[in-house]
């Protein structure tokens, strides 16, 4: 089968780095990738908010699969479009890629399928945020309703810091309604938190694999809120048995309600949870793979990753399985300085023999100048390695980090921190 993978970031490069090995694929196309996905797909310019563009593509180069990496696509409806021209699409459709485009979308749906998330109130103006404060206790959580890449959610320990939260979402301090803005003020949950990624065609699930990431920019998990500076699966804290629970509980009523209401889901549901005493309860979803999570799932997948996509994607995902290794993969993010406020672009990077023990580089944020890779976004390599157990994988990807020359770049030493103090407890 011919192929279309859209986006550029580390996760698509996995993605087309396992696609390229899938023993049903003939050729693999990508718009627009990067350096790293050249190596494995054929590149070529495309604006995936142009649907027609996108379609007729796929029409003029016979393509039997779209893959959508990023959110923002499927929140377009970019996969609504390919679907109406009759073209496969590996990705949700516009009403249920709301589980990831609207806040306040997902908790109304938790609300009516009874799945456990924190108690939430949603606000449509400063005066209003204020006021409903006082029904939650510090720290405040305080989400912008809208798609923000990750930039859209405030812990506010504080009143002020609430108050400047509900600034920068509503864009004043004025009383009036804001046309079109709205804030969903919830519940401080405490627990770990794990990531469960399943697919699904509307109706059948089937388990794909379990994540932590560590999103702080700093080692300890401190510092500003990044996309994810490493992670590593599977996750042992997401037992067999509170993956179960994950299912019965959320995945499951989210699945038939979504169904039910006319709005059938079919893609990556990537589930973050917060383990609680209680149990597993809802953080939010998101309709694509996560990324980093996505390179370290990709290190994992054993089997054919374009037949299952397509399975997925023509509503027979119950004559596919997914088996993945049982070893542990862990990716390192190597950054531009200055992320995530401001990288710095153009650093050079030599990779030397990083791939030599097994590791596998993938590009984030690369470009070729002059012939040569430098960085040219913030995140802009993921190192990754497999090993038996986490201790094993951390070391094996820091070696291959080691390798790599990059002045103008840096990464957390300590990602996976949390499993290998656990393997490790007399350190
Ligand atoms: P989100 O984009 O909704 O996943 O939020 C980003 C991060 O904020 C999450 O990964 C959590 O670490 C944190 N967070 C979000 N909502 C809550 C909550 N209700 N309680 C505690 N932490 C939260
Ligand atoms: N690594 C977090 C995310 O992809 O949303």
């Amino acid at each position: 089968m011919n192929v279309l993978l859209l986006g550029s970031g580390g996760r698509e490069h996995a993605l087309a780095w396992k696609l390229a090995q899938s023993p049903t694929l003939t050729r693999l196309f990508a718009a627009p990738g990067n350096p790293g996905i050249a190596e494995c797909a054929e590149l070529l310019t495309l604006d995936a908010s142009d649907h027609n563009a996108c379609i007729g593509f796929c029409q003029e180069n016979a393509i039997d699969l779209v893959v959508i990496g990023p959110e923002a696509p499927l929140v377009d409806g970019l996969g609504d479009s390919l679907r109406a021209a009759n073209i496969a699409v590996f990705g949700p459709d516009k009403a249920a890629a709301q589980l990831e485009g609207s806040k306040s979308f997902t908790k109304q749906l938790c609300d009516r399928a009874n799945i456990p998330t924190a108690r939430y109130t949603e606000v449509f103006n400063y005066r209003e945020g204020l006021d409903a404060l006082g029904d939650f206790e510090k720290p405040y959580v305080i989400k912008a309703d809208g798609l923000a890449a990750g930039k859209g959610v405030f812990i506010a320990e504080h009143n002020d810091a609430a108050r400047n939260a509900f600034i920068e979402i509503f864009g004043t301090d004025k009383m009036d309604t804001v046309e079109g803005s709205k804030a969903v003020i919830e519940e401080f949950m405490t627990g770990e938190e794990a990531s469960f990624f399943v697919l699904t065609d509307g109706e059948t699930i089937l388990p794909f694999g379990t994540a932590q990431d560590h999103k702080r920019v700093g080692e300890g998990d401190e510092g500003p809120n990044t996309g994810g500076m490493g992670a590593y699966s599977p996750a042992p804290v997401l037992t067999p048995e509170l993956q179960q629970r994950a299912i019965d509980e959320i995945i499951r009523p989210t699945v038939d309600t979504m169904r039910a209401e006319g709005m059938p889901y079919s893609g990556v549901l990537y589930a973050g949870l917060m383990l609680t005493d209680q149990g597993p309860k809802l953080v939010e979803y998101n309709c694509r793979f996560g990324d980093p999570e996505c390179q370290v799932l990709m290190m994992r997948l054993q089997g054919d990753l374009a037949a299952i996509m397509l399975a997925c994607a023509k509503g027979e995902l119950a004559s596919v399985e997914a088996q993945f290794a049982e070893e542990t993969a862990l990716t390192v993010v190597m950054a531009a300085e200055g992320y995530p406020a401001s990288a710095k672009k153009g650093g050079a990077i030599e990779l030397g023999e990083a791939e030599a023990s097994g590791a596998k580089v993938f590009h984030a944020g690369t470009a070729m100048k002059d012939g040569a890779l430098v960085a040219n976004g913030g995140r802009v390599l993921n190192v990754a390695a497999r090993g038996t157990s986490v201790t094993a994988a951390q070391k094996s990807a820091y070696e291959a980090v080691d390798a790599i020359s990059f002045e103008s770049g840096f990464c957390r030493r300590d990602i996976g921190w949390r499993e290998v103090e656990r393997e490790n407890p007399q350190n």
